[in-house]
């Protein structure tokens, strides 16, 4: 079958046995196939998408371009938060999922576009676990992010996301009316086993 032009993000997509799709969204560097395996873990029944972020930094596969570490281009993330959230309802018409129920779960560059998302694209997700993100943009309007939960996990030790970007972040969502919940760890970047754990409870908590 031909896939329709949106489609043509690489990415691997499980079918699952819920009504639920866990968008999984990757850090810097990695890709489709990297969070599959922790989306399972996640939620045993959802459904999985996972797409390649399309920008390569040093052959590294990103979601966005940036300048600099935490500097980003505004306008290529801009124009890649469209690009991945019309991929998105693409791909719920090509695979059958609903798209009213699609929960982002980003770790890092794939958590911030997922915040991108959630600003300027709100009606795709229906929540979103946003692990070790930072502010991706200030909006020139708010979205209307009621009624949407939202997992900010941050690391009181992470050396890219400072604990001031990660309390702008919570309070913009909460502004735009994102019922947001906050996981302060004693944790640096990467994700750990307490991340996975939080994520767990959130999904099966707040996330339905
Ligand atoms: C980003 O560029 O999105 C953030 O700096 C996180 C990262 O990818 O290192």
């Amino acid at each position: 079958m031909n896939q329709p032009a949106a489609l043509d993000f690489i990415h691997c997509f499980v079918p699952g046995h819920s009504k639920r799709t866990l968008l999984l969204l990757h850090g810097t560097g990695g890709d489709e196939s990297n969070l599959v395996s922790l989306g399972r873990t996640l939620d045993a029944e959802a459904s999985l998408l996972s797409p390649r972020g399309k920008v390569l930094e040093n052959g590294m596969p990103r979601f966005f371009r940036r300048l600099a570490e935490g500097v980003f281009d505004e306008e290529d993330l801009i124009h890649r938060t469209h690009e991945l959230a019309d991929f998105v309802q693409e791909a719920a018409a090509h695979y059958h999922f609903d798209p009213k129920n699609v929960i982002a779960v980003g770790y890092s560059n794939g958590a911030n576009i997922a915040g991108g998302i959630l600003l300027l694209r709100p009606d795709v997700l229906c929540g979103a676990a946003l692990l070790r993100p930072m502010v991706p943009l200030i909006p020139k309007a708010l979205a209307d992010l009621r009624n949407t939960p939202v997992l900010v996990c941050s690391g009181n030790q992470d050396p890219i996301v400072s604990s001031e970007n990660a309390d702008e972040l919570v309070a913009l969502l909460r502004r735009a009316g994102a019922n947001v919940t906050v996981s302060l760890e004693n944790a640096g970047h990467a994700l750990t086993d307490a991340t996975v754990e939080t994520t767990l409870r959130w999904l099966l908590e707040e996330g339905k």
